[in-house]
């Protein structure tokens, strides 16, 4: 794609480590004709200097430049009011832009001209559009390191261990949605050897979970627990009785687990409550609580919030986890920038850049099209 300048940004959110565009990408890129501008810092936080960036042809400049000569501005997360500010018109933002969760932040860049594409609209069961599928590739991060926190936080061994001090019996693991995230939190607590067992609302999860080692828990046939399969391969929002009577099946096992690993996310709504506070009460001391979904809208756990870890009266420790993929940035930004090379590849086209609402993936992540699990409701 000769012609086409596109520039990752520094990453500004509070505590985001994570970068758009690794030394890799940037081989790959300048390997296709695409001219690369990295902002000045923009590596740091996953140990990437600027002269890392320059080593493989890429342009280190301060963000004025960037703005300035930049046909795509890369971003992991949504802009802020100044990068937002400082994007031209025709010019195209890529990025996990979040548009169901701001959908203000992308209408105001559109009647400015501003072309987004947002990952997070990708067509996800489409398998030309699996590389650049930057929810995956971030939720399989998330998922890992949820087990390894709840393992590191957890007072015990996950293993059966047969020592000369008698035999240690195996953590009891509970993963409560069983997505990307939850699927690789399960392969990870199995790897670590604790007994696993899963649950979500899509019936269809069964045989994931199941080839993964963990046992799916059953509650689909108590009553008011049908199925919540939405479209598209999400879940649907349940309505509050559905969620009462899922709580109501769910809370003796979460009750009687050593570990819970929630995970459970409706596509631009407000997480499900899956556990409340009653049943952490009724937890025994030591166990540990990662909620995946805690983020400002509240999470699947009652009383977690985004990046803050509570031991809570009775010994239990509550981790509210809104934000792992940083917590893991370098393998985080390796695989995004990998997300990123696939999409700008889709989307060059005679040394430019097109968005082609013809294009399935295209109209997609351009919004042209209703995203796959909008209307889940
Ligand atoms: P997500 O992050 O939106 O939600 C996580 C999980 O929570 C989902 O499995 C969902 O069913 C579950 N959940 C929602 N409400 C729940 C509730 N009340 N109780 C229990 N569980 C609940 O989902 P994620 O991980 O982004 O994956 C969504 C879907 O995308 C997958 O099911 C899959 O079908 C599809 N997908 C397909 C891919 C492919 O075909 N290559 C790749 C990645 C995802």
């Amino acid at each position: 794609m000769p012609n086409v300048t596109v520039g990752a940004v520094r990453e500004r959110a509070p505590g985001e480590r994570r970068v758009a565009l690794v030394p890799e990408a940037v081989t790959l890129l300048r390997r296709a004709g695409l001219e690369v501008l990295i902002e000045a810092g923009a590596g740091s936080g996953v140990w990437f200097t600027d002269a890392d960036y320059t080593a493989v042809g890429a342009a280190v400049v301060p963000p004025e430049e960037l703005y300035a000569r930049a046909d795509a501005v890369l971003c992991v997360g949504p802009p802020d009011e100044e990068a937002a500010t400082a994007l031209r018109p025709g010019q195209t933002l890529i990025g996990l832009l979040e548009p169901l969760r701001h959908p203000a932040l992308v209408q105001h860049l559109t009647e400015r001209g501003i072309r987004t594409v947002s990952l997070d609209l990708l067509p996800r069961t489409l398998s030309r559009a699996q590389s650049m599928d930057a929810l995956t590739s971030q939720a399989n991060v998330a998922g890992y390191k949820a087990a390894l926190l709840a393992a590191d936080s957890y007072d015990r061994f996950f293993p059966m261990l047969t020592t000369a001090a008698g035999t240690m019996r195996p953590a009891q693991v509970l993963v409560l949605g069983a997505g990307v995230a939850g699927l690789q939190a399960i392969a990870t607590a199995r790897r670590l050897g604790a007994v696993v067992t899963a649950y979500d609302v899509r019936p269809e999860s069964r045989g994931e979970v199941e080839s993964l080692g963990a046992r799916f828990l059953d509650i689909q046939r108590s009553p008011g627990t049908g199925s919540g399969a939405g479209q598209g391969g999400y879940a649907r929002e349940l309505t509050e009785e559905e969620q009462r009577a899922q709580r109501g099946a769910l809370d003796a096992h979460v009750a009687r687990s050593d570990i819970v690993i929630t995970t459970a996310q409706v596509p631009g709504r407000k997480p499900p409550l899956l556990v409340t506070a009653a049943v952490l009460e009724r937890m025994a001391p030591g166990a540990v609580v990662v909620d995946l979904a805690a983020s400002e809208l509240g999470g699947n756990v009652e009383g977690t919030e985004p990046d803050k870890t509570d031991v809570l009266e009775n010994g239990v420790t509550l981790i509210g986890a809104g934000r792992l993929p940083s917590a893991m940035a370098t393998a985080a930004s390796t695989a995004y920038a990998r997300n990123l090379v696939a999409v700008l590849r889709h989307l060059g086209r005679d040394g430019e850049i097109v968005l082609d609402p013809a294009d399935e993936i295209t109209a997609a992540l351009t919004g042209v099209t209703e995203p796959e699990g909008g209307e889940s409701s």
